[in-house]
């Protein structure tokens, strides 16, 4: 497998130039903290990262500074002191020094020749066009470690309000949406920034307008427990759905961020 991935590296670095396109590169302070400790409290991510001979975790799309994957690099150290964390970026310009315990090169959608166990795109593939979104997904799954899984989603610029889809080889799993609960009126807020793939079908008839007009009802219904703070109104919101039918996976333990994650299935466009 090692051989294997560094002929992959050294066939890259002689024929292959990045895949994608360089976009803007705005980024911000912990403006992926809802992901990361998601991330990092995630049993499928935390036992692929702890059964990984040499675990790799790429941050593909970084932007103009190194903030976003320099503050994963942690989290991840958390799961496997061993860990490589490369940050990734298609703009040579951007491509950095280490620092802080992560590497950054140059790639796009091909990982540079690398076979990770972990991806992770945000705030990337909104600015391609929506018919570009399933190519750069399969070229990316393609070049996962057994086992390996990709997240690709979209926040606001200070993280308040985020979307992400988890995929593996066999294609996309589960769209989670994350959001302050002190600082978003209804869960529906956050549709203003699913990820590509969703964005234009938060319209009546499309299943993802579906799921957020129950997670507004549900929202609503359980205005009666605001005086214990809006985290525990929406545990009784997100508890209603779920007696209601929604197939929404629920962690264990206590997030302090809103979140909502449920079957792709649930919210895939028809076509
Ligand atoms: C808006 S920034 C996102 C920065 C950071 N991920 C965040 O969420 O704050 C998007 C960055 O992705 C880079 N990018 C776009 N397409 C890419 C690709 N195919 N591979 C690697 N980087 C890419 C752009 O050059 C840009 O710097």
């Amino acid at each position: 497998m090692v051989d294997h991935a560094h002929n992959l590296r050294a066939e890259f670095g002689r024929t292959a130039k990045p895949i994608g396109v360089i976009t803007r590169g705005t980024t911000g302070v912990n403006r992926l903290r809802r992901f990361d400790r998601w991330c990092f409290h995630h049993p499928r991510i935390r036992e692929l990262m702890a059964r990984a001979a040499h675990p790799l975790a790429l941050d593909l799309g970084y932007g103009a500074s190194h903030t976003t994957t320099a503050e994963w690099g942690p989290w991840l150290h958390r799961m496997r002191v061993d860990a490589r964390v490369v940050g990734l970026e298609i703009n040579p310009e951007r491509v950095l020094p280490a620092q802080h315990g992560v590497t950054f090169e140059l790639g796009g959608f091909e990982l540079a020749g690398h076979t990770p166990h972990l991806v992770r795109a945000f705030n990337v593939l909104r600015q391609y066009d929506v018919g570009q979104v399933e190519d750069a997904w399969a070229t990316v799954i393609s070049r996962l470690a057994p086992g390996g899984v990709f997240i690709e989603g979209t926040c606001d610029e200070l993280g308040r309000r985020c979307s992400w889809i988890l995929l593996d080889a066999s294609g996309p799993r589960t769209l989670t949406l994350a959001w302050q609960p002190s600082d978003v009126p209804q869960p529906s807020d956050v549709a203003e920034r699913l990820p590509k793939v969703l964005i234009h079908r938060n319209v009546p008839g499309e299943r993802i307008h579906t799921l957020l007009g129950a997670a507004d009802r549900a929202w609503d219904h359980a205005a009666g427990w605001e005086p214990y703070g809006p985290r525990v109104r929406w545990e009784k919101a997100r508890a209603m759905m779920i007696d209601q039918g929604w197939p929404v996976h629920v962690a264990r333990g206590r997030s302090r961020d809103a979140l909502l994650t449920v079957p792709w299935e649930t919210v895939a466009p028809d076509c």
